[in-house]
């Protein structure tokens, strides 16, 4: 039976979502039906479509008491939006509906695993947030929450394990039919933890282990984990928050992190080898991952950041927050990579070739622009002269505003700069990634969706995701070079 809360969000979302035209959105990133979004939730395939959840607060375009928003799609681009899916409307989640994820169960039922949130009072008079991990089944549109919820609650926890801090579980099943999920925790000295639990039917739940600990290296809470296998290693990806920079690896406050290393299935042990940062860009946080039907891992994230929720087009828009790219991912040589999925070729209209052009000062090219784009640029220095200073590519740009992307090879940095996208507001609007080139020879795909950006280099060694809510007349795209480059463009637009 759909309560109350939940049969009210739905009419709101129905009459509001009607409201806001398609031009007012993202193409194919995935916005909210009405109101606010953020972390993706219960990424899976299920009754022949991907099914994408995600947190949400219908009423307004700011976080307030989380229901899960729903949609679905079959090329993950084109996305439908369905009934909201969970509203706060139980005891033990009346305060929220926090992140979870999905699978398919065997009888084709759709199982949902998220995080029940309850405020008590404290000593002080302040609040805290008991977190505890909850379950509902479901059609594929009409979901019903388990009799027995909670399934894993503080009595679950290992000694000195915070029950205020128990978020996001991401599960999965094993070939042997068996489940798992991993759920972002704090141990006894506050660093974040990721522990694993395990279920023969997905329902009845145990401890098993600390899959990984932070022992304070990256961040504080390790939040909205997920692990899997990829190209012969484990992957655990975690959201720190509060993390301190690492020369240009980590940036301040909320980040991703990629571990990448072997895992002993019988120990349950994880042997971390290497890491890195998921996005290096702006807005990237809380990613979840999907083993498509055709074996691919795809990831996609919240295209937004904790730390820059305050740039907005303005304080009364009808929506907020949006999903990144699906991304396809690998493991090479101990990286990551991520490409954009395949489906985006679909996509593309309107094929612009110029190749060999020599760059040394501002270049416009015929038929390059849009907000809507999907392009690729090679540069390498112009032979027989010597090694440029800088490279430039400028978007969404008109004579008041513009974004970059400009890459100075002596110093081997990309940087990503929407200072001048026509934002009011003194949030971070800069970041710097280290990239790899040989002799100046850099490739970026950059892929444009009328209120984002995000630039794949070097076929998918990194990925700087950025939001952008520049007029889309500012639609004009410029190349500029201090010194001399020569510069390939492939351009499609997306539609
Ligand atoms: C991450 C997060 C999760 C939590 C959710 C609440 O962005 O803080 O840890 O479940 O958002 O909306």
């Amino acid at each position: 039976m759909t309560s109350q809360t939940l049969w009210e969000a739905r009419k709101y979302e129905e009459a509001f979502g009607k409201t806001i035209s398609k031009e007012e959105r993202p193409e194919f990133h995935l916005s909210p039906r009405t109101g606010w979004m953020n972390d993706p939730n219960g990424f899976s395939w299920y009754g022949g479509k991907y099914h994408m959840f995600y947190q949400y607060y219908p009423y307004d375009s700011h976080w307030g008491p989380m229901h899960w928003g729903h949609a679905a799609s079959e090329d993950l681009l084109h996305w439908e939006y369905l009934p909201a899916a969970l509203a706060p409307d139980e005891v033990y989640d009346r305060d929220g509906c926090f992140s979870g994820s999905a699978v398919a169960l065997p009888d084709g039922r759709h199982l949902l695993m998220y995080t029940g949130v309850v405020r008590e009072r404290q000593a002080n008079g302040g609040y805290s947030e008991v977190q505890t991990q909850c379950l509902a089944v479901g059609d594929g549109v009409d979901y019903v929450k388990y009799a027995k919820n909670p399934v894993l609650d503080e009595r679950y926890l290992p000694e000195g394990s915070s029950r205020y801090d128990f978020r996001d579980p991401k599960l999965w099943q094993e070939a042997d039919g068996s489940y798992r999920c991993v759920v972002g925790n704090r141990a006894a000295d506050g660093s974040g933890q990721i522990l694993l639990f395990s279920s023969q039917d997905g329902f009845e739940w145990h401890y098993e282990k600390v899959l990984a600990a932070n022992h304070n290296r990256f961040g504080k809470m390790w939040e909205c984990p997920d692990f899997f296998q990829l190209d012969g290693k484990w992957v655990l990806l975690t959201s720190p928050q509060d993390m301190l920079p690492s020369g240009l690896e980590y940036h301040n406050g909320n980040g991703t992190l990629c571990l990448i290393g072997n895992y002993d299935r019988e120990k349950e042990e994880f042997q971390e080898e290497s890491d890195q940062s998921v996005d290096y860009g702006i807005d990237f946080y809380a990613p979840q991952t999907i083993l498509t039907p055709d074996g691919r891992r795809v990831m996609i994230g919240w295209m937004q950041n904790w730390d820059t929720c305050n740039h907005r087009r303005k304080q009364d828009e009808p929506w907020f927050g949006q999903m990144s790219l699906p991304r396809e991912l690998s493991v090479r040589n101990g990286r990551l990579y991520q490409q954009p999925v395949r489906e985006l070729e679909e996509m593309r209209q309107n094929k612009v070739v110029h190749e060999n052009v020599i760059v040394s000062g501002t270049v416009k090219l015929e038929g390059v622009r849009g907000r809507r784009v999907d392009m690729e640029v090679t540069v390498r220095p112009e032979e027989g002269c010597d090694l440029y200073r800088k490279f430039a590519v400028r978007f969404a740009q008109n004579d008041s505003y513009y974004t970059s992307f400009s890459f100075r090879p002596g110093e081997s940095v990309l940087k990503v700069d929407r200072k001048f996208s026509g934002s009011r507001r003194a949030t971070i609007h800069q970041r710097r990634s280290q990239v790899k080139h040989e002799g100046g020879q850099l490739k970026l795909r950059m892929i444009l969706d009328r209120f984002s950006v995000e630039v794949f280099v070097n076929d998918g060694e990194q990925v700087l995701s950025a939001v952008l809510y520049t007029d889309q007349e500012a639609d004009g795209i410029s190349f500029i070079a201090d010194g001399t480059v020569n510069m390939n463009v492939v351009k499609y637009d997306l539609a």
